[in-house]
């Protein structure tokens, strides 16, 4: 397995991750969708991929059923993994000797073990992927990742994940230590215990270093008052976003709907420039029509164009 050379750093292989960030709703999956086509259209080949519970990129690529790293377009990928495929990948690394510590506490049959440690753990899902995100950088398959996430409260998640584990990894000696176990299974748990602590780390710099993110919000109270808090967490744990992209914006006043909307959302436009003039801002204009399909992909990728250069590396 790739994983367990160490030292082996992404920037190697060349491929530029791309993520997006939000609440529900704002764009994230069209912006996603937009870059990776942008990228495609270019030539460079790109995937798309997102844990999406609810098939998004099929739906905005206007395919049937959940798609499974396909070229959906030429040079554009798209996958979409479901709940299973991420437990599972957390099974086969870490599953039976997790269960070996537990086991000894609970009485629990092992799928239901599985089960409850993915579904308990926040952030568990977005810490496999990100691991998922990493693999495939080394592999080297592909010049773009963009990686469409989940909605901001498990984005959260995933970034508080890996110091959470490691606050329930320095718990863990004392643990097995009023555990009798025989010294050899216990060995066994806490190397795997090091080794998810280390996949963490591992996955939190890799996010640090090797990730573009940009933070995407539209212009309502909700929206805009949310996003200090996620800068300020993303903030505390060295992450930093790239930029911000503020989608909907209405931008043609001809009727006395869209004039007052756009009224509406002056102020908090105003508010959005003047917090975070610091990051290039891209207006997304709110169209009449749903954005689906590589027509309507290209018109949103015309608009987050100049910034997209900005982000390939010389
Ligand atoms: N600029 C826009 N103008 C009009 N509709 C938009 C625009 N951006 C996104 N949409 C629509 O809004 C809905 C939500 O967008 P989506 O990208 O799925 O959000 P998220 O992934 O953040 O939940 C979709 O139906 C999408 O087509
Ligand atoms: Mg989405």
């Amino acid at each position: 397995m790739t994983g367990a050379v160490p030292g082996t750093g992404p920037a190697v292989t060349n491929t530029r991750t791309h993520v997006f960030l939000g609440k529900g709703g704002v764009g994230k999956t069209t912006c996603a969708a937009a870059t990776a086509l942008h990228y495609a259209d270019a030539g460079e080949r790109s995937l798309a991929i997102s844990t999406d519970p609810t098939p998004s990129l099929s739906h905005i690529f206007e395919l049937p059923g959940r798609q499974r790293e396909r070229e959906v377009l030429d040079h554009l990928f798209i996958t979409e993994l479901g709940l299973e495929e991420v437990r599972a990948m957390w099974d086969e690394r870490f599953g039976q000797e997790v269960y070996a510590v537990f086991s000894a506490f609970v009485d629990i049959d092992y799928g239901r073990f599985v089960e409850f440690v993915t579904s308990v753990l926040p952030g568990l899902n977005e810490e496999f992927m990100v691991d998922q995100i990493r693999r495939l950088v080394r592999q080297g398959g592909y010049r773009h990742i963009v990686w469409d996430t989940a909605p901001l409260g498990q984005t959260l998640a995933l970034l508080g994940t890996p110091s959470l584990l490691a606050e329930h990894l320095r718990m863990a000696p004392r643990i097995y230590s009023h555990l009798r176990t025989s010294g050899e299974r216990r060995e066994s748990v806490m190397a795997a215990l090091k080794r998810w602590d280390e996949l963490a780390s591992e996955c939190m710099a890799f996010l640090r270093d090797d990730v573009s993110f940009s933070m995407v919000t539209i212009p309502e109270a909700l929206a805009v008052r949310q996003l200090d808090g996620v800068f300020a967490e993303l903030e505390r744990h060295g992450l930093r976003v790239d930029r911000l992209i503020v989608n909907n914006v209405v931008q043609t006043r001809d009727s006395a709907f869209l004039r007052e909307k756009a009224e509406h959302q002056e102020p908090h436009l105003h508010l959005l420039r003047e917090r975070y003039g610091q990051l290039p801002i891209i207006e997304i204009p709110l169209f009449p029509h749903e954005v689906r399909g590589s027509d309507a992909l290209r018109e949103v990728a015309l608009v987050l164009r100049p910034t997209l250069e900005g982000v390939v590396p010389a």
